[in-house]
């Protein structure tokens, strides 16, 4: 079955992701009967471009790497209001091939006000009837219940493994395979840059360097001060919190500390005492109340977190029927936030 992709952001994760996608062709054809076509792209500052025959990828790819406009390729649109492409684009795409599904890739980046525009187009595409899948965690960290309403009414599929720990399953972890678990808290480390940060500073490396080296693999924010400040880290625990928990918050209601304040002197005073600082994301109840807090702890050196090197990440689940689990990713990048939204693409087809 072909799928028309529309992809909303067109920066580090979707051009990584198209690329996947044609790496991991012939396997996603022959194990899950599943092609695609992308039939527009959106971006912020370098146009739109729309041709429901199928994008010139080869070209658009070559564009966006050079950092030129994508609006000479087909018919394009300059600074488009990206709501509104979305709809005229599954409309027009659905008119032309009623049976072809529609998925709109969101991967604009994080609004740490409002998770604004990305839920608009969340909205716009599951009320057009496209299925979405996201790396964005804004909408689901601001209006998890309210999308996933519309994409029930609307019979469609809201997907967003992307949005924390890269490909690593999460979300699919519990919707697939722990039916009637209940979630009651977590802890982890959740924000690559902070941990790779951390971990260089213990080794007697600079603060900026570390930094810096993330900004350069593509792996920090594209404001970085969302992963200092831990805007990143509190996205994605009221993400968890949201769906997880069934809980109701932003990642203004985490209660957050970032590192910036963190020295060098202080990690490795740590290491001296057998203890590691890592930024810790968790959630519990406390008091009857869903409480949210992301803040640089100082952790026993045999703690799983305090094992993490680098851009490693790891989420340790309390549940009521399992006892604790925890999952670790070993590997974090570019790939791996690309391989969630074909996981996500992959879980769409099985719905269809
Ligand atoms: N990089 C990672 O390792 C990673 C990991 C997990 C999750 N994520 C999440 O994935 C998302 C994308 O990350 P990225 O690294 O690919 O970011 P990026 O390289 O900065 O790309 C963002 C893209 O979104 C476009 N955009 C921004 N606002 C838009 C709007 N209103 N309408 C249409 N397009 C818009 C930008 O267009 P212009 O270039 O024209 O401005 C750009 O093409 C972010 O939400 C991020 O938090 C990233």
């Amino acid at each position: 079955m072909q799928i028309g992709l529309i992809l909303v952001g067109f920066g580090n994760v979707a051009r990584r992701f198209v690329r996947l996608l044609d790496e991991r062709a012939a396997r996603l054809e022959g194990e899950h009967d599943l092609t695609w076509r992308v039939i527009g792209i959106a971006t912020r500052r370098h146009g739109a471009v729309r041709d429901l025959d199928g994008v010139d990828l080869t070209r658009a790819l070559e564009s966006a790497d050079a950092g030129k406009s994508l609006g000479a390729h087909g018919e394009s649109a300059r600074d488009p209001l990206t709501s509104l492409f979305i709809r005229e684009t599954v409309a027009a795409a659905r008119q032309r091939t009623p049976d072809t599904p529609v998925v709109m890739v969101e991967t604009t980046v994080l609004d740490i006000e409002r998770g604004q525009p990305a839920i608009d187009h969340v909205r716009a595409a599951l009320e057009s009837g496209a299925h979405v899948i996201s790396a964005n965690k804004g909408p689901v960290a601001f209006a998890a219940h309210e999308l996933l309403d519309v994409a029930a009414r609307h019979g469609r599929a809201f997907f967003f493994e992307g949005a924390v720990m890269d490909g690593i399953p999460v979300f699919n972890l519990l919707r697939e395979t722990l039916p009637a678990v209940s979630i009651t808290g977590f802890r982890g480390v959740v924000n690559s840059t902070t941990n790779y940060i951390i971990t260089a500073m213990e080794q007697g490396g600079e603060f900026g360097a570390a930094l810096a080296a993330m900004q350069e693999a593509g792996v920090a924010e594209a404001d970085a001060s969302f992963d200092v400040d831990g805007w990143d880290a509190a996205a994605k625990t009221a993400a968890l919190i949201n769906v997880l928990m069934d809980g109701d918050v932003t990642p203004h209601a985490i209660d957050r500390t970032g590192i910036r304040g963190l020295t060098g002197e202080a990690v490795r005073g740590a290491v001296a005492r057998d203890r590691r600082v890592r930024l810790v994301a968790s959630a519990a109840w406390r008091d009857g109340r869903l409480a949210g807090r992301v803040a640089p702890e100082e952790l026993p050196a045999t703690d799983l977190l305090a094992t993490l090197a680098g851009q490693q990440n790891a989420l340790v689940l309390q549940t009521d029927l399992l006892g604790e689990i925890a999952i670790v990713q070993r590997g974090a990048g570019l790939t791996q936030t690309a391989y969630a939204l074909l996981s996500d693409l992959v879980a769409v087809r099985r719905r269809l």
